[in-house]
């Protein structure tokens, strides 16, 4: 009997990915060892591990502090930045060859990641000893993100700074433990900024309606093939092609074996979302709390200030050991986000991102593109 992929539960694929992945595990030693370049390990050192170095002249600076605006989060971590430098002037500018035109076709979170990369550059900015004059796409420059920084005397805090190269989105099973109160108002305090807010849940109730609406996010997206074929351009199924792109959502981050293209398409080609609800419900009912961002405006400009406040949350979280993960599925979805505004009373405000909090282990870490391949001239 030829069973279509609908049929394979998780627990068939996991079995018969492990027995693919060990063939392709034992046939590179078959192949009587060839040369092998870095491995997926050494380039999460050379992305994470490396120190900022505030030696050299003002340009080798400018380009340690891109690089730590380029360790920011990122819609399917497209990383879609382009930095030009002028002086002491930075511009971040869109790179929309990297737009996700399906889940993303108004670029909404595109510049909410712009935004994440303008507020990890201020900060490692303001550790270089430097002060940013920040304009959101001026009158004379609209297409950009104008950041002028200036030689500063205030000494700045780094429990921010030190966070970026240990942030991450953590897709795994959290311990199901309260967040002291404490902590919680720094989290809400630190994602507070002009015209955008961030609404705090740790009640059963809100949480569970919030299920519902990641089910049946989940549930419209993989019935839409242009997502699932967008999705599955963008997922990194072994470390081969993480490697070649260092863009991308790697199976490791979310903790999926590696497979061959062929198998993983499969996999991902012939679901219908219930797999993917059954780990997020099991998933958001581990952690401590949800949180959902909302803006006053709904333009790029608020997308910006929604990145650079969900940063500044995802850092202080960092601080706290608080992991993080995303669940934008009910945004992505237009009638579910405006059906979000109404079930908690959000009077007009835009939903622009919601996630869930907690206690948990580190996962694998995802991988960046070298800085070489997001300076622009812009
Ligand atoms: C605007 C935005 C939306 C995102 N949406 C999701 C999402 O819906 N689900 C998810 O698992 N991760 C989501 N992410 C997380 C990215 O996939 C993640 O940042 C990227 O893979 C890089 O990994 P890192 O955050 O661990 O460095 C989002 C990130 C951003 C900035």
């Amino acid at each position: 009997m030829n069973r279509s992929a609908t049929n394979m539960t998780r627990r068939e694929f996991l079995a018969l990915a492990a027995q693919v992945g060990v063939a392709t595990a034992l046939a590179p030693t078959l192949a009587a060892c060839a040369p092998s370049g870095p491995t997926y390990d050494d380039h999460v050192k050379r992305v994470w591990e490396q120190p900022l170095d505030a030696g050299g002249n003002m340009n080798s600076q400018i380009l340690e502090i891109i690089r730590y605006a380029t360790l920011a989060p990122s819609g399917h971590n497209t990383q879609p930045w382009k930095f030009a430098i002028k002086d002491n002037t930075i511009r971040i500018l869109p790179d929309f060859a990297r737009h996700l035109a399906i889940v993303d076709p108004d670029d909404r979170e595109l510049f909410i990641s712009l935004g994440c990369a303008l507020e990890n550059l201020v900060i490692a900015a303001q550790q270089m000893g430097y002060a940013d004059e920040t304009a959101l796409f001026p009158a004379n420059d609209p297409d950009a993100i104008v950041v002028r920084l200036n030689e500063s005397k205030t000494k700045s805090d780094s429990h921010l700074f030190d966070a970026i190269p240990i942030r991450q989105s953590t897709r795994n099973e959290y311990a199901k433990q309260k967040i002291p109160t404490d902590d919680l108002q720094k989290l809400e305090q630190a994602s507070q900024a002009p015209c955008i807010s961030a609404l705090l849940f740790t009640e059963n109730q809100p949480i569970e309606s919030f299920i519902e609406y990641v089910k049946e996010g989940n549930r419209q997206q993989y019935a839409d093939k242009h997502f699932v074929e967008e999705l599955i351009q963008w997922l990194r199924f072994n470390d081969d092609e993480a490697l070649q792109r260092r863009d991308g959502l790697s199976t490791r981050c979310s903790g999926n074996p590696s497979t061959p293209r062929w198998l993983g398409s499969f996999f991902v080609g012939g679901s219908n979302g219930d797999d993917q609800t059954e780990k997020d419900a099991k998933n958001i009912r581990s952690s401590a709390g949800m949180m959902l961002f909302v803006s006053e405006r709904n333009d790029k400009a608020a997308w910006v200030e929604t990145g650079r406040a969900y940063e500044r949350y995802a850092l202080t979280a960092t601080t706290l050991n608080i992991k993080s993960a995303f669940l934008n599925q009910p945004i992505e979805v237009p009638t579910l986000r405006s059906q979000l505004q109404t079930r908690f009373n959000l009077a007009g405000a835009y939903p622009q991102l919601l996630l869930r909090f907690g206690y948990s282990q580190v996962m694998p870490r995802s991988l960046r593109r070298p800085i070489e391949a997001v300076i622009g001239r812009g």
